[in-house]
């Protein structure tokens, strides 16, 4: 085993990011690197102002790894899902000592936007170099361990998935888009997105014909992103997204993220349409509802879902940047 590459402290900062052609399901792993390859290709916005700050250091003459999330030490599932990246980390670089790690979040846990995706993005950048690991498409896949979609958050803008990294496809000022999240409860899912998954991909009559069609909605997607053509983005987002729920909700025992108030918004975004502004709903693993709209019209999408019954909160998020490191310490 070689020496330490770094023996300072490294701070990584990274975005959370929102799909808007979806990740549901997974390529079979034969190894515990291979965990969290997709099974579909996805489409995403990393989004500025809410992410996550990670800072990391070896910590040679400890026992074991150390992760402190919001100050909070963690132990269990979450911890082993750190642990499973720096484990690739140190075998990747040929080196055996244990991690000391402390993140921040900064993204309200109500919005339903995951901070997993921001946290392990964060992780992989902040670890890795300290082992000398910087390349993105590596930061990207070591990402992709500990939650399949934060292989994305490593890159700033628009943003493909659809192999063992994630890739940029258009830098974060491409295109003058807005996301309304809709927030419609903050209690905390039943089943989170890993599990569900799963289950779906077992049980669902549906799950087949799911990663059939997934590469053309991508292709679409992908393609009206790059024309800047909002019509064609958001009839495959809302494909994409309803999709993947119907292929959820066909799962036994079915899963159904949607509440009637998210019914409700979605019904409010077809009206506005049909009022003759252009935008698109979307959801995650989750109740709330993000609306995709040109910057100049999220005023008017805020006010129409803010008059929904049910309707808690409202929050406008930007595109951002891809993952910042840095050596030493910093404030953040
Ligand atoms: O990578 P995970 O386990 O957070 O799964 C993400 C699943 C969805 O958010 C529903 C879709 C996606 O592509 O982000």
């Amino acid at each position: 085993m070689s020496e330490l590459v770094l023996e300072g402290e490294v701070r990584a900062e990274a975005g959370v990011n929102f799909a808007l052609i979806k990740y549901w399901g997974k390529a079979p792993a034969r190894a515990a690197h291979e965990a969290n390859l997709p099974a579909v290709p996805s489409l995403s916005l990393t989004l500025a102002d809410l992410g996550t700050v990670t800072r990391a250091r070896f910590a040679p003459d400890a026992a074991e790894d150390a992760v402190w999330l919001d100050g909070e030490r963690l132990a269990g599932e979450p911890l082993r899902r750190v642990v499973a990246v720096l484990d690739r980390i140190r075998s990747v670089a040929a080196l055996r000592s244990p991690f000391e790690i402390r993140s921040t979040n900064s993204v309200p846990t109500a919005a339903g936007l995951a901070s997993s995706a921001s946290g392990m993005a964060a992780l992989a950048g902040a670890a890795g170099r300290c082992a000398g690991l910087d390349d993105p498409a590596r930061v990207s896949e070591l990402a992709r361990i500990g939650s399949g979609s934060a292989s994305r958050s490593v890159f700033g803008g628009w943003v493909a998935w659809d192999g063992p990294a994630a890739r940029p496809l258009h830098p974060e000022d491409h295109w003058d888009l807005a996301v309304v999240v809709a927030i419609v409860s903050r209690a905390r899912k039943k089943i989170g997105s890993r599990a569900a998954m799963n289950l779906t991909a077992r049980t669902s009559p549906f799950y087949a014909g799911w990663v059939q069609q997934a590469r053309g909605t991508f292709d679409e997607g992908v393609r009206a992103l790059a024309e800047r053509d909002l019509e064609g983005l958001v009839a495959a987002m809302e494909a994409s997204t309803m999709r993947m729920h119907a292929c959820a909700m066909g799962a036994r025992p079915p899963i159904l993220y949607w509440q009637a108030e998210s019914l409700a918004a979605i019904h409010r975004v077809r009206a506005l349409r049909e009022e003759g502004l252009m935008c698109g709903w979307t959801m995650d693993a989750g109740p709330n509802v993000k609306v995709v709209c040109e910057r100049e019209a999220q005023g008017v999408v805020v006010e129409a879902l803010s008059e929904i019954p049910g309707v808690q909160e409202c929050m406008v998020c930007l595109p951002g940047p891809g993952i910042r490191v840095s050596l030493g310490r910093s404030e953040g």
